[in-house]
């Protein structure tokens, strides 16, 4: 079977790398149409320099990277830098990308990209806040038919991580979240209640160190600083790796489990703002408008990415 165009759609950040350097090492799988770059953990110019970084150093410069949205679309840029550090991949031991940014906004190519494509053949993979998709579905509603389905990194049915209702990349930009789930495109959110399940324990993370390659010392690097912002604020055994899971469902769905259910984008409250409102138990009669995921076999998850990541 041809591999699955994909568009992958990220704020680098310690675990966007992560998802990236998984969905470059899945060439027989997946195909990597480009990479569009949102502010998110980190302003703009970090995360689309990351975004280079990461592409070099899986030996793929030759993906086009597209610097997008600088800012949410109403709300002003909240970031994290407190988790990934000041330019987003503290740990890497990355220095300068070389490869160029690609000409043009991250939205004209997303647009571009989809108009361009037979219906229903090419997948988003976001994993920052919405607001470049969200932005291109209100710039060009020709593009909907065109979406297979859009796999995202986002919400939560529980509890929040930047407030106690919201989780971050929803809360960045609340009004893009709420325009991509009311879009009626084929959604499945893995929200913190799957990638929570998702922690990089000392044994995993050895286990990537151990492959001894660029890539494994890389990864490492970056996790070690993560896992050691979740030690120190949460007092985790290990952080929760958010955006691979996204890679990893689109490699091997079977890994994870979920229901499809109807969710709604809180953006008026300021103690809710940016709250999936997931209707889990079906009480509110309104149509599913997305398959959301609460479970992953996290084992079978950190084999495929040690596997995969020892390929790079
Ligand atoms: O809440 C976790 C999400 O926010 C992840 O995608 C992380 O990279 C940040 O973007
Ligand atoms: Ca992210």
């Amino acid at each position: 079977m041809a591999p699955r165009p994909i568009i992958i759609d990220c704020d680098p950040g310690h675990d966007d790398a992560v998802a990236l350097l998984l969905a470059f090492a899945s060439p027989g799988e997946l195909d990597v149409l480009g990479i569009t770059v949102v502010a998110g953990n980190v302003p703009l110019d970090h995360t689309e320099a990351n975004a280079r970084r990461i592409c070099e150093l899986a030996g793929r410069a030759d993906v086009g990277v597209y610097a997008g949205c600088a800012a949410p679309l109403e709300r002003p840029l909240v970031t994290a830098e407190e988790v990934h550090g000041e330019t987003g991949l503290e740990g890497s031991g990355l220095g300068q990308p070389a490869m160029a940014l690609a000409d043009g906004h991250a939205v004209d190519f997303i647009v571009e990209t989809l108009l361009a494509a037979p219906d229903g053949v090419v997948t988003l993979a976001p994993t920052g806040p919405l607001t470049n998709v969200a932005a291109a579905m209100i710039r060009e509603p020709r593009i909907l038919p065109k979406i297979g389905e859009i796999v995202l990194m986002g919400g939560s049915i529980g509890l929040g991580n930047v407030t106690p209702a919201a989780e971050f990349n929803i809360y960045v930009d609340p009004h893009a979240a709420d325009a991509v789930f009311a879009s009626g495109a084929a959604i499945t959110m893995l929200g913190l209640d799957v990638t929570h399940k998702a922690l990089i324990t000392k044994e995993r993370l050895a286990a990537i160190g151990a492959l001894g390659t660029p890539v494994g010392d890389a990864v490492a690097g970056m996790l070690e600083v993560y896992n050691r912002h979740h030690a120190e604020r949460y007092g985790r055994v290990g952080g929760p790796l958010h955006d691979p899971c996204v890679i990893a469902y689109l490699l091997r769905p079977e890994l994870f489990s979920g229901r499809r259910v109807h969710v709604k984008v809180e953006t008026r409250s300021e103690l809710t703002m940016g709250r999936t409102v997931v209707d889990w138990l079906s009480v509110t009669g309104e149509a599913a408008n997305a398959t959301v995921i609460d479970d992953i076999d996290a084992d079978g998850f950190y084999a495929l990415l040690t596997e995969r990541l020892a390929q790079l």
